[in-house]
């Protein structure tokens, strides 16, 4: 068990600037998932935290120690890998105790910790098995094992889930929180799905070109992006974004979305936001969630308006309507029984009470 503390961290290979100053404190006992697109450093920074790569700047903290220069079987941390080769010719149990054994730990000691660990992950039953006579989800819970019969100070995941078919990574990302509740080992998981990232992590921290763009608990992302990246980046389908202009008219503040499209800004928001009036480059950020089907009743802040709408997808629960408004392709999601038809006009509701405001300029949520 232990805090892991990033200071400044950098890392550079050669001309590449891959991780550019990284600032982050993990909790003992917390799951921390880094999220980001593709090259954004992720894996960088949990090799640097687990010592297969040198930093270039700054400082790593594990347990109290700055380990800088501690090779990495020194770190006492464990690492599951998207390929996480098991050996062939051994039996689940001679996989999962073989690091034990290296470590000349007593044979009843190893025997404890596997026969504990197997039973965390449901395993027992198979630990007779070899690698081959298991499905890829089996494996990837022997993988686990590995890790977790080590009672390493820290986990490092990367991308453990991403050889699993869609259903068995549902099914594992759960199993994976379940171990977690158990053991309660400090854990980093990189992952480049904002869904797992969401389902996991007590906190996530959100990285972009080699920095971190936020760091937050997973309703704080989706609720308080501090930048359109992360706006854009947590949720599914996507927030969308409007070009918009702010305008005082008749002493009320409105949002102004076309010509023939604005709606009064929220009471509170206009002390906040009357500063932006005639602002250029504005966008209007509002989940797809908070544009629906008009109903009966209305609530405060909520707006209605005519659209056409080019596509409709049936999602079972929910169906997802497509339109454009100001060049933008917007979707919302309508009630399956509200008549949602392409090429036809449709009232819809905007839910102003969960907007946005975005400075495109500067990428901020004002
Ligand atoms: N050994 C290396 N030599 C040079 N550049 C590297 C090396 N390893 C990574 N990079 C570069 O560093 C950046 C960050 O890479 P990293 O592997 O950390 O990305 P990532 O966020 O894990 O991406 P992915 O989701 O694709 O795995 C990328 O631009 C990558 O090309
Ligand atoms: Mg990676």
């Amino acid at each position: 068990m232990a805090q892991v503390t990033l200071r400044k961290v950098i890392k550079k290979y050669d001309e590449v600037l891959a991780v550019r100053g990284v600032d982050l404190d993990i909790a003992d006992k917390e799951f921390i998932v880094l999220v980001g697109p593709s090259g954004c450093g992720k894996s960088t920074t949990l090799r640097m935290i687990a010592g297969l790569e040198e930093i270039s700047g700054g400082d790593i903290v594990i347990g109290g120690d700055v380990v800088n220069d501690v090779p990495p079987k020194d770190r006492d941390i464990a690492m599951v890998f998207q390929n996480y080769a098991l050996y062939p010719h051994m039996n689940v149990y001679e996989n999962m105790s073989f690091g034990l054994k290296l470590k000349k730990t007593p044979r009843d000691e190893i025997d404890r910790r596997v026969k504990q660990a197997a039973q965390i992950l449901d395993i027992t039953e198979l630990l007779d098995r070899k690698p081959k006579q298991l499905s890829g989800g089996q494996r990837q819970r022997v993988a686990m094992g590995r890790a977790i019969v080590r009672d390493p100070k820290v986990f490092l995941f990367d991308e453990p889930l991403s050889n699993l078919d869609a259903k068995l990574r549902v099914q594992m990302r759960t199993e994976i929180k379940k171990v977690h509740q158990k053991v309660r080992t400090t854990t980093v998981y990189v992952t480049h799905d904002q869904v797992e990232a969401m389902t996991l992590a007590d906190r996530v921290v959100v990285m972009n070109a080699g920095l971190i763009e936020q760091v937050g608990s997973p309703n704080d992302l989706y609720h308080s992006p501090t930048t359109k990246f992360v706006a854009g980046f947590i949720g599914s389908p996507a927030m969308n974004f409007i070009p918009c202009h702010l305008e005082q008219a008749a002493g009320a503040l409105r949002l102004r979305l076309t010509d023939s499209l604005s709606m009064p800004v929220p009471a509170s928001r206009t002390a906040r936001y009357t500063a932006f009036v005639g602002r250029p480059n504005l966008m209007l950020g509002l989940r797809p969630e908070h544009i629906m089907e008009t109903r009966p009743h209305i609530e405060p802040d909520q707006h209605d308006f005519n659209m056409t709408i080019e596509v409709v997808e049936p999602m079972g629960m929910e169906t997802l309507v497509y339109f454009t408004v100001n060049g933008a392709e917007i979707c919302g999601r309508v009630n399956p029984n509200a008549g949602a038809a392409a090429g036809q006009s449709m009232k819809l509701r905007a839910d102003l009470s969960n907007m946005h405001l975005i400075d495109d300029t500067t990428g901020k949520v004002l």
